[in-house]
Parts: C-alpha cells; structure tokens; sequence
C-alpha cells in the first residue's frame, strides 16, 4: 500500500449512504455493528499516514473519568491518546464522515445525536484497556461509541483484540458465546450503543492504532455547561 499517492477523500456523503445504511440495520437489529474493513480506503490510508506522523508528544497517557475525577489508573488502561481536531486534513475528513454518519443515524433512529468527540489511541507493546463501559446510565450522555482501526496485517499473533460482552438484563444471564472478538484491522469500524455494551482491548503485541469517538447527546442547559473533558 502506498501511503504517498492516497488518492483525496470523497466529500459527497451521499457516497457512503450504503455503509451507512448497513451500520443503522445494525444498530437497530442488535445495538451493535461490526463492519470489517469497511471505512473507505482514502480515508483510512489517510488517518494512518497523519497518526504515524504526528508528534510522539501530542500524545498523552489516557485517564479514566471526566474532568476533576479525570486519573491515570495503569491497572485500568495503558494507552496513549491525541484528541482528534478539524485542524488537519486527515482530521478533518475524519470528523466530516463521521458527521455525515451521525445524520444518517438521526435521520434513521431518532437518537438525537447532537455531536461528536473523537481521539487518536496508541497501544504499545504489552498495553490494554480492561473491562469498561463508555457510559453510565444517568451519568453521562455519550450515546453511541465508534471505533475504526488503522492497522495493516493485523495478525491473529498481535493480540489487542477488541472484546464486546454481552449487554446484560437485570435478569443478568450472561450468554459466554455471544462475546464478540473484534481484530483490529485497517478499515474495520466498531458502532456500539456507549451504555449497554462493556468491552475490553486484550494486550497488544505490537504497536496498535485507533480511533475511538462518541457521539452524544445536548445536555447542556443554562448555567449547567458539559463538564470539560
Ligand atoms: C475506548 C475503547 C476500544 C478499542 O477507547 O474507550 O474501548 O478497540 N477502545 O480501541
Ligand atoms: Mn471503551
């Protein structure tokens, strides 16, 4: 593959409808939607090329919690992160068709969608992210998680497997197969709804690059401003 020569990525969201389409059957039929290799080329040949460039300093040890519970945990996740802006033209395509999925899916389920948060991630060797939740019921208002994978010949030896458990009743019957294990190759695109699916990343035996993002609800009122991140 030649990074060098990535053709542009197409502005048209209309293009990616078909995709999209597919990724609300989904999320409708099952709450979640696994589409392996499916983020069109340009633009994840694009998103690689930018994240293997950028400063080795734009990324910062990843915490868990908002704002003032914001702590780095290492027996929680390792990872390292670079919030995503619209200031580069990788950026700025990205956050672009994952705007355009975020109206699709207003259009098609009512989620009311209202915007949309994304970072770069990057495991190194032997680094994971245990057992989490996007979001809690009540807490927060990260709705719908998206994660897209940059890596090429992402082998079953590298680990760093993506794991979705079950969303649980209160009846809490846990189903062992229905566990989903996600590899983490270039171009494949992971949609869960953020309350209901917990999830790990297995440890990584080589470097491992993502994005994860959330699309999330207007809960800002008056005098009550969205916590900062
Ligand atoms: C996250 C996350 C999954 C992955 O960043 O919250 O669960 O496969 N990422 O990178
Ligand atoms: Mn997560």
């Amino acid at each position: 593959m030649s990074l060098a020569h990535a053709k542009p990525v197409d502005d048209d969201p209309s293009l990616f409808e078909p995709l999209f389409e597919l990724i609300a059957n989904d999320v409708i039929d099952k709450g979640h939607s696994i589409r392996p290799y499916a983020l069109p080329e340009n633009l994840t040949s694009l998103l690689l090329q930018h994240i293997t460039e950028l400063p080795k300093e734009n990324f910062k040890r990843a915490g868990i919690g908002r704002a003032k519970e914001h702590t780095i945990n290492d027996f929680i996740r390792t990872d390292e992160i670079c919030w995503i802006t619209g200031n580069s033209h990788a950026g700025n395509a990205w956050i672009k068709w994952a705007v355009a999925l975020q109206n699709y899916l207003n259009k098609r389920l009512f989620l009311g969608l209202f915007s949309f948060e994304s970072h770069f991630s990057h495991y190194a060797k032997g680094d994971f992210y245990k057992k989490h939740k996007d979001a809690f019921r009540g807490e927060d208002n990260r709705v719908l998680s998206l994660v897209v994978y940059l890596n090429p010949n992402w082998s079953a030896d590298d680990g760093g497997e993506l794991v979705i458990y079950p969303a649980y009743s209160s009846s809490s019957i846990i189903v062992e197969h229905s566990k989903i294990t996600v590899t983490p190759n270039f171009g494949t695109i992971v949609v869960f709804l953020s309350e209901e699916f917990p999830h790990e990343v297995l440890p990584a035996l080589r470097d491992r690059y993502a994005i994860a993002g959330w699309f999330r609800l207007n809960t800002s009122i008056a005098n009550n401003i969205d916590p900062p991140r």
